[in-house]
């Protein structure tokens, strides 16, 4: 089993540059699915979650051919709707937008409920009232969810939904844009991996406003046709290099990402005593004069700051002088990551949706584990502002959404490297 292995302490410096976004990408792949044409998606992130949605739609008859690390052509013409193999849809959440592409184009769909990483509870209910809403008969029997349409179709229909969520506007967006009429999702989610799918689906034909607020209109068309479509680049990946300096007290470039995408990280970061640089196309970090401040922190839907960056901050918590609140604002359980850190040295007490973090002590080495892909992340920033040598291991969570973390890293001056046994682990790491 491979492990990352990290020395720390070392000051990052020179530039990284930020992936797709793997949360858009992974719709808009699955969303060709409408499309029944060729279609070719470029600036991909290179990470195993992709792969298992390409082999998705390899396995329902897609022609899958990779143009280049970054660049997939796509043809849906020939589609088997219902036949996603059960283990690729367990292997991550994105599966389930498998369900809402195929109902919108073939009026039918069948797979297994989704995996991803374990928060708690993860509901579909939401989805499922969505579909319903539009006319389909949804079943979900042994963990698999099955879908039907109407025999005249699925009908536009205003939906509320009763809790921002993500995937629900998402898969409810695809299941509507070839309905018949026009559908309201009200309390739809803003995030923009949202916009980008529906910038996506407009590309290809489709009629969607309002993405990026929260209402969304999405009139019916008959029919969408093949594009060229560029994915947005990956914000949480940006905002965890961005902690990534920070935690390390370093000067570091995050090049390819949208400014106004990080806003909520760039003013936690401020609040923390570092300078976030607006370059257009690019963040500049500068580090904090002194010691890291305290302060509180709540994750929220997009625009407020996001649970896909509760770890990473953690972890600069756990440094900055004083007593920080971190409270979790949208899943049940997002702290499991917390005992690793405490087997660093961390002082951290979490209380239902609460964690109280002494901050001020310094991380000690350790060999700590990734419980889910962000909490793989926090780890290594964790390390890389810790002295000494800190194994990480179960890092295919890491693997599932960080494109060429060691790499990128090493490239920036960080002493990290993937080991295969545990003797490597005391040696150095690069
Ligand atoms: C997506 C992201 C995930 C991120 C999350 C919130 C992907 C593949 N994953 O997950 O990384 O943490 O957005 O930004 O894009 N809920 C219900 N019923 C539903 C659906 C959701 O109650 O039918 C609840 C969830 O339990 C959670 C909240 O809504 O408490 C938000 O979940 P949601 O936005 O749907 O998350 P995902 O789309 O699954």
């Amino acid at each position: 089993m491979e492990k990352i292995s990290v020395r720390g302490g070392r000051k990052l410096h020179g530039s990284i540059t930020v992936g797709g976004m793997k949360n858009a990408a992974l719709p808009i792949l699955l969303g060709t699915i409408l499309v029944g044409d060729r279609c070719v998606i470029e600036n991909l992130p290179e990470i195993s979650d992709i792969r298992s949605a390409l082999d998705i739609l390899s396995s329902l008859g897609a022609t899958v051919r990779m143009i280049d690390r970054t660049t997939v052509e796509i043809d849906t013409s020939n589609i088997r709707p219902g036949t996603t193999p059960y283990d690729l849809a367990r292997s991550m959440r994105a599966s389930y937008y498998v369900v809402g592409a195929e109902l919108g184009r073939y009026g039918t769909s069948r797979a297994a409920c989704p995996g991803g990483c374990d928060f708690g509870v993860r509901p579909i209910d939401q989805h499922i009232k969505g579909f319903e809403a539009l006319g389909a008969k949804v079943d979900v029997v042994d963990g698999c969810i099955t879908c039907s349409a109407p025999p005249e179709g699925l009908t536009g229909a205003s939906i509320y939904m009763d809790i921002v969520s993500v995937g629900a506007t998402i898969n409810i967006m695809l299941a509507a844009v070839l309905a018949d009429g026009m559908t309201v999702i009200d309390n739809a989610a803003r995030e923009p991996h949202v916009v980008d799918v529906a910038n996506f689906l407009n590309t290809c034909g489709a009629d969607v406003s309002g993405a990026g607020t929260d209402v969304i209109k999405i009139r019916g068309v008959k029919k969408l046709h093949g594009v060229t479509y560029a994915i947005i680049p990956d914000m949480i990946e940006a905002g965890t290099y961005m902690m990534a300096a920070a935690a390390t007290g370093s000067e570091l470039t995050i090049a390819n990402v949208i400014p106004k995408h990080l806003e909520s990280i760039s003013a936690k970061l401020e609040e923390m005593g570092a300078k976030v640089e607006d370059l257009g196309d690019a963040v500049h970090i500068y580090p904090s004069e002194g010691p890291l401040r305290r302060i509180n922190v709540k994750t929220m839907p997009y625009p407020g700051y996001p649970t896909d960056m509760n770890p990473q901050i953690c972890v600069l918590l756990c440094l900055a002088r004083g007593t920080s609140i971190l409270t979790e604002g949208v899943w049940e359980n997002r702290f499991k990551y917390v005992e690793e850190l405490v087997r660093m040295g961390a002082s951290i007490t979490v209380d239902g949706r609460t964690a109280v973090i002494q901050g001020g002590r310094p991380f000690r080495p350790a060999t700590v584990k990734c419980s889910d892909l962000r909490a793989g992340a926090a780890m290594v920033i964790a390390a890389l502002a810790t002295d000494g040598v800190t194994v990480i291991e179960n890092i295919y969570h890491i693997e599932r959404g960080y494109e060429h973390l060691v790499e990128k890293l090493q490239g920036v001056g960080a002493d990290i490297k993937t080991i295969d046994t545990p003797e490597d682990s005391g040696q150095s790491a690069v």
